[in-house]
């Protein structure tokens, strides 16, 4: 492991030539993060379900999508401006809910909202914070919303509800795929807890979030999560706000159409990370059967091994509306608080203009199935 003898700690890279250097892409800030977090956290950060298949896949089968270059297209300037839910969002790049930033770097969320708002992307603050949701959305200058993972305490999870949407958060995305933990076994092995001093502070008042500092893995009950969650939760939670609700975690074209039925406003195609059922398929594979049945009707999103500017592109020539980004923001955010949170996305978004500039896309609405090679998902 790369040591503060090579410079890392002072934020650069060290490269084969052994000369530092500054993080160019969002890979090169996984090693730096590294050097910088316990073992602990780093494992809980990266390590995905089972032997890691469908974290693993989420990465290949985005590397394997050609995309088709197109030449004198002429795309000028490039706009990366979409709308989602009557609001106008400077380009297609998301925070996803992520747990415990504390973890990570002592400003935690907070830096996290800064950075976000500073680069012009939508945080997706987590239930699982270790800041209260009223706390992050004072330091957000930007969009938020929230991520909601259903307590068994439904009346608490009904005034969190609306605590997240009093705060100002613009939408309520219900995690819909995790009833348990998948099969961690790196966060197991590095026995995963909040250390003392951290808490799950939007969940004070529950009986179960006194007991922080147990073991994340005691039983496949997490005390956090709701193995009971139904369809029916759905249409009952939607009628608790006023703001959109979206489903997080869809891969089955069945339950896109069944998350329509019940009012959902919007779908996130996702595997968790790879963090959930491992053997899953990578999320890109699932998100062109999702968005042929959901036929333009609500926003479809997608998140998993988003790590290039041409992952963006593919995702949205795929039918997304817009991507999510977890893991790298955490490596930004470990590596340089609030302003690594901002160069991560603003490294991944330069990386889109470029994409769209050889593809001859001068802005979202023309990326679509052209744009990838014959074959590949067209
Ligand atoms: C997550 N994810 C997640 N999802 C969610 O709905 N609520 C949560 O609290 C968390 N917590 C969480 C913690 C960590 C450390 C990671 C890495 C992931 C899943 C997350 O929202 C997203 O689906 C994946 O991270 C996307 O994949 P990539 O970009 O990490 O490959
Ligand atoms: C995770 C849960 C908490 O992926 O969402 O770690």
């Amino acid at each position: 492991m790369p040591d503060e003898s090579l410079g890392v700690r002072s934020g650069a890279l060290v490269t084969a030539s052994d000369r530092p250097t500054q993080p160019v892409n969002l890979l090169d800030f996984e090693p730096l993060a590294r050097a910088r977090l316990s073992h602990m956290a780093y494992e809980y950060l990266s390590g995905g379900g089972g032997n890691e298949v469908t974290l693993g896949l989420n990465r290949a089968r985005l590397d394997a999508i050609l995309l088709q270059p197109r030449v004198l297209a002429g795309a000028g300037a490039i706009d990366t401006r979409i709308e989602m839910f009557g609001r106008e969002l400077p380009h297609p790049i998301l925070l996803a809910p992520t747990a415990f930033h504390k973890l990570f770097h002592p400003e935690g969320e907070i830096a996290t909202a800064r950075g976000s708002a500073a680069a012009g992307a939508t945080l997706v603050a987590s239930t699982l914070s270790t800041t209260s949701i009223e706390e992050i959305a004072r330091a957000a200058s930007g969009p938020l919303w929230f991520q909601l993972y259903v307590q068994r305490d439904r009346g608490f999870t009904r005034e969190l509800v609306e605590r997240a949407e009093k705060a100002g958060c613009q939408a309520l995305v219900i995690t819909a795929d995790t009833p348990v933990l998948g099969t961690r076994d790196r966060e197991r092995r590095a026995g995963m807890a909040l250390p003392p001093g951290l808490e799950m502070a939007n969940l004070r008042g529950l009986a179960a979030a006194a007991e922080s500092g147990r073991p994340f893995h005691e039983n496949i009950y997490n005390p956090f999560l709701a193995p009971d969650l139904t369809w029916k939760d759905v249409a009952e939670i939607r009628s608790w706000t006023k703001v959109p609700v979206l489903l997080k975690g869809i891969l089955a074209p069945e339950d896109a159409l069944l998350a329509l039925e019940h009012g959902a406003a919007g779908i996130i195609v996702s595997n968790h990370g790879g963090r959930n059922l491992d053997t899953a398929p990578a999320s890109i594979d699932a998100l062109p059967r999702v968005a042929e049945a959901v036929a333009g009707r609500v926003p479809v999103l997608l998140d998993g091994g988003i790590r290039r500017g041409t992952d963006v592109i593919k995702a949205l020539a795929m039918g997304a509306r817009a991507v999510l980004i977890g893991r790298p923001y955490l490596w930004g955010l470990a590596v340089d608080g609030a302003n690594g949170v901002r160069r991560v996305v603003e490294m991944l978004l330069s990386e889109l203009e470029i994409a769209m500039a050889f593809c001859g896309a001068a802005r979202p609405s023309e990326i679509d199935a052209r744009l990838l090679w014959p074959g590949d998902g067209r």
